[in-house]
């Protein structure tokens, strides 16, 4: 048994027959560092919960949803493929998931004495109608990870977003409903970027979109696509159009490898650089704060995050 004595912080109470339960499901799921993230957090919350995760099939997604929801789940986390399906299985929708049309939180919510829908935390256990209520944080999680990782102010900045799939219809709705100035897409599928600029010009007007490189001043270049995950990944950019300036913010979606190429490239051409794993924090914090009303331990959630990394690469 291999103990982890890098993450102090409170000892979880045993497990018993009051314990509350979240999970994540996924399809896979083994890699998830959502468990460590979230077991890290509840003891410090003062709560006798625990949060598990699951490989769950996309076709037994919603049996599965049902079955949490039956047995007094406080939450659920949902990554791939989940995200999309998920918005047609839920009783109740967010705004945040309606703008993006994807749930990654599951609220469970009881109905009190006087019929309004109230977190399950915030209800005695026991027979209450249940429903589930599906959120984004996905969306707010890029922006927060871009101010607080780099220091970036997106009003008015110049962005270069790089991928237009869903990782980056989410990056480039938000940006452009935050005030960027103008919003460059760059995809190897041209009219998926097409696309994605005709959405945002018709919702966020404001924001200028072109589809390519643009000429001029860039203050964030963000990479959305998969590009870097694996060793002999090509670079998420064409060297012969764009080069990195030390004035420039980049950020990388990907947090395993915890420096893609790309992060290496921009970070040696002097460049402020930030990889995925404070999305993934701060997707996670949002969701703790949904399910238990309390602001979650941010930076023990990312110190279990970081040795999570660590010890599993
Ligand atoms: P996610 O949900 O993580 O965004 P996705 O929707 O499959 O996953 O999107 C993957 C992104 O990486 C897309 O922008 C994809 O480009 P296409 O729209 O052209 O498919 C990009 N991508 C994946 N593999 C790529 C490759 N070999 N070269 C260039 N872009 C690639």
């Amino acid at each position: 048994m291999a103990y982890n004595l890098r993450v102090p912080g409170p000892c979880a109470e045993p497990i018993d027959a009051q314990t509350r339960y979240c999970a994540v499901y996924g399809f896979p799921v083994k890699h998830s560092a959502s468990p460590a993230m979230h077991n890290a957090a509840l003891p410090i919350l003062g709560l006798n919960w625990r949060y598990l995760a699951f490989e769950v099939e996309p076709a037994k997604l919603r049996p599965a949803i049902e079955g949490a929801q039956s047995m007094g789940f406080i939450g659920l986390n949902l990554t791939v493929p989940h995200k999309l399906l998920a918005v047609e299985m839920v009783d109740a929708l967010d705004e945040s998931a309606r703008d993006f049309g994807a749930v990654n939180t599951i609220r469970f919510e009881g109905k009190d004495a006087g019929g309004h829908w109230l977190p399950l935390s915030e209800l005695p256990q026991g027979a209450h109608e249940v429903r589930s209520h599906g959120f984004n944080t996905d969306a707010e999680a890029v922006t927060r990870a871009i101010r607080e990782d780099l220091g970036l102010d997106l009003q008015g900045a110049s962005v270069i977003l790089l991928g237009a799939g869903g990782a980056g219809r989410t990056a480039a709705l938000k940006l452009a409903a935050e005030g960027v100035g103008r919003l460059s897409l760059v995809n190897r599928t041209r009219e998926k970027a097409d696309d994605l600029a005709n959405e945002i010009r018709r919702r966020a007007p404001r924001t200028k979109v072109l589809v390519g490189y643009p000429d001029g001043n860039v203050d964030l270049v963000l990479n959305a696509t998969s590009l870097g995950l694996k060793p002999d990944d090509s670079l998420p950019y064409s060297e012969t159009e764009f080069a990195f300036k030390s004035s420039m913010a980049v950020y990388d979606m990907i947090y395993r490898p915890a420096q893609t190429p790309f992060l290496k490239q921009a970070k040696q051409a002097g460049c402020r650089v930030a990889n995925g794993l404070g999305m993934l924090l701060y997707q996670g914090a949002r969701a703790l704060e949904l399910w238990t009303g309390k602001p979650a331990p941010v930076a023990a959630m990312r110190q279990a995050l970081q040795a999570h990394m660590d010890s599993h690469g």
